[in-house]
């Protein structure tokens, strides 16, 4: 193959490789381990009853705009968008608008009062590719539509502490805070506007464009003078009606009866249009600059803004893969190993080889994982691919062997050597792999 190949992954998109990725554009955890996460993730969500519902990547453009809001940074700058004919499409930037079309668009009510949905697959966002921050990234996560309880909100972050809880990780740092509803908002945010306003040329000009555009957003700046200013600025809190502030109590006092330690943050408003009421964000120390591995909240009023003609109260959470990995490697997890190869046969001859494509058919149809030559390689060289691969027995099949009908196995680790009837060596071979 020559050095420099004429094309390479798109920057902020990685390929996932059987093996340990070590070079640019590749993942650095193997496909495996990529299982492995997802099992974990389908088990604990399972648990919770939670089932698996699965959408396209591609949806119509106008669903992102109206459900995650055109002034959102994703809607406005981050979208994979096109156009074909008459068609405006998007790669989805993330699920829970399309789990909401596809609840109201196959009346998911129907099929029970609460639906209890969960996801796994890629997003796509057209953001700076840096540490934990790409181009195509992939999330787990759960929508639970139907209830409008505090128990609802507090089995969503349950499942997903879960979760991480389930991969034994540390030190992790849950924000919760509410938004209040659809009255409550523009009055805070007027206030806030208002508090802000003669800051304005304090703030830097991301800060003062939203100052028009979302105040909200400007709450959540890591700019540590903004963050000063902040300080006396009004806080949502005191703009929830009765009903919201119980619904915000009834939640925390959930958390704690689950022993599940959060954080209060009057500024956590996140960056998707659709919240009303409670929001969190899960952080790991180990993420740095992108510090959020999860984060949710309810949107009762996401249906409405997706032309149903009635709030459908929902909750849910969504979480990056990719930073889950970061926070498991630094952490020191232990991923499980590759399942060892039970048999790797090695044939001499043409006939021989034909021989080995039949018989490993029938050891794998025994359950055995087996693998054979099919380049015709030197016996040497053949051998040498079974130690790679790390088989656990070379099945040596020479031309003299087969025509007893017969081969040899050696244990590759003893370097012991047996001749095996080739009817017997499926049970042979299973006998000896349970038993090593
Ligand atoms: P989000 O906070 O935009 O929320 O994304 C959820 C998680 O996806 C983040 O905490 C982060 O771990 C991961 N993530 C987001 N963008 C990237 C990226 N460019 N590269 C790598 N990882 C990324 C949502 O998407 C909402 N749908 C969550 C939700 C579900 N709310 C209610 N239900």
């Amino acid at each position: 193959m020559s050095l420099e190949p004429t094309f390479r992954n798109i920057r902020g998109t990685f390929d996932i490789l059987p093996q340990d990725g070590r070079s640019e554009g590749a993942h650095d955890m193997p496909s495996r381990a990529w299982q492995h996460v997802e099992q974990v993730v389908r088990e604990v969500l399972e648990r919770f009853n939670f089932r698996e519902i699965r959408t396209p990547i591609l949806e119509p453009t106008e669903l992102i705009a109206r459900g995650v809001g055109q002034l959102t940074d994703i809607v406005s700058k981050e979208m994979f968008a096109f156009r074909r004919g008459d068609t405006n499409y998007v790669l989805r930037p993330e699920v829970t608008a399309p789990v909401m079309r596809a609840y109201l668009q196959h009346r998911l009510d129907q099929q029970g009062a609460v639906q209890k949905l969960y996801y796994i697959g890629p997003c796509f966002r057209a953001e700076n590719p840096q540490k934990g921050r790409y181009r195509q990234f992939h999330q787990f996560g759960v929508e639970l539509i139907g209830a409008e309880t505090p128990e609802a909100d507090a089995e969503v972050i349950a499942a997903m502490m879960a979760v991480y809880e389930a991969f034994g990780l540390k030190n992790l740092r849950l924000r919760i805070n509410t938004l209040g509803d659809a009255e409550s908002r523009p009055r805070y945010r007027e206030a806030l506007r208002a508090y802000l306003q003669p800051l304005a040329d304090r703030l830097t000009p991301t800060s003062r464009q939203r100052l028009e555009t979302n105040p909200l957003r400007i709450l959540d700046t890591k700019d540590e003078r903004e963050r000063r200013l902040l300080e006396g600025a009004p806080r949502i809190i005191d703009f929830v009606d009765e009903k919201g502030r119980a619904h915000y109590e009834a939640v925390k006092a959930h958390l704690q009866a689950l022993g599940i330690a959060f954080e209060e943050d009057p500024f956590l408003v996140r960056g998707l249009d659709y919240y009303t009421h409670t929001t969190f964000e899960l952080e790991s120390p180990d993420l740095g600059a992108q510090s959020a591995l999860a984060g949710g909240g309810r949107y009762d009023l996401l249906a409405m803004d997706l032309g149903h003609d009635a709030p459908v109260p929902a909750v849910g959470f969504a979480a990056g893969i990719e930073r889950l990995f970061i926070a498991l490697q630094a952490q020191g997890y232990a991923f499980p190993e590759e399942p060892p190869l039970d048999a790797y046969l090695v044939s001499l001859g043409e006939e021989a080889m034909r021989r080995a494509l039949v018989e490993a058919q029938a050891l794998r149809r025994a359950g055995l994982r087996v693998d054979l030559d099919l380049k015709g390689r030197s016996m040497k060289a053949q051998m040498r691919e079974a130690n790679r691969q790390q088989a656990r027995y070379a099945v040596i099949m020479g031309e003299r062997e087969l025509a007893e009908g017969r081969a040899v196995v050696r244990d590759m680790q003893s370097g012991q050597q047996q001749e095996v009837p080739l009817d017997e060596l499926a049970d042979f071979l299973k006998g000896a792999v349970r038993v090593s």
